[in-house]
């Protein structure tokens, strides 16, 4: 079987390679010839990671999976949420992201927050969705080097470290994509069984 993951996300292809196994051959938008930025204008995560595999779908015809993930804050309301990765600005930078999320935590009485994470498959005609959720808190400082996006300021709960001071095997076991992608996988694996 032959998926596309529409990313552009070194990271992420990185994280999700190590989940999927051998006998489905993942596809980068790179591979198929899709070098424009696919649109993410919807306003929840389930609506962008459909916009982003029906975009694929409907354009190159591959069957194909999108991820969008979004980090929620308890004591902003959810905030950045659907937001995260334009949070500080249209210029998408991880660094003044995280700046501005702990500048508005100074004074916050909790840091609790997740990660979200929904996975979109079209297989022919038919779109599945999977979800990955992990809870934690945002530390008041960045620590590690590892991940990306917020990685440096998260700390799932049970864990003294951050995403970006794990390694990719713990943070994908423990993670909001790796739960995602798990039960993508064990989605795939029963069509397999079923044909
Ligand atoms: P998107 O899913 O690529 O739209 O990501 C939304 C925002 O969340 C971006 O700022 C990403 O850098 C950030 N993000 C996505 N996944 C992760 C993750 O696993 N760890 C930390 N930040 C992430």
């Amino acid at each position: 079987m032959q998926l596309v993951f529409a990313t552009n996300n070194q990271n992420k292809l990185k994280e999700v390679q190590a989940l999927i196994p051998s006998e489905i051959k993942l596809l980068s938008l790179k591979d198929i010839g899709c070098l424009e930025e696919i649109p993410e204008t919807q306003n929840t995560i389930e609506g962008n990671a459909t916009q982003k595999s029906q975009y694929v779908k409907d354009k190159y015809g591959y069957n194909c999976f999108a991820d969008d993930t979004g980090l929620e804050v308890e004591a902003l309301n959810g905030a950045p949420g659907v937001f995260s990765a334009r949070y500080a600005g249209t210029q998408r930078n991880d660094e003044d992201n995280m700046n501005l999320l702990l500048k508005k935590l100074e004074k916050a009485d909790s840091r609790s927050a997740q990660f979200k994470t929904v996975i979109s498959l079209i297989l022919d005609n038919t779109e599945t969705q999977f979800t990955g959720i992990c809870k934690g808190e945002i530390t008041k400082a960045k620590t590690g080097e590892r991940g990306f996006g917020y990685d440096p300021i998260f700390k799932p709960n049970g864990h003294d470290k951050t995403f970006a001071e794990m390694d990719l095997t713990l943070k994908n076991k423990i993670g909001h994509r790796g739960k995602a992608v798990s039960q993508l996988v064990k989605f795939l694996i029963g069509l397999y069984q079923k044909n």
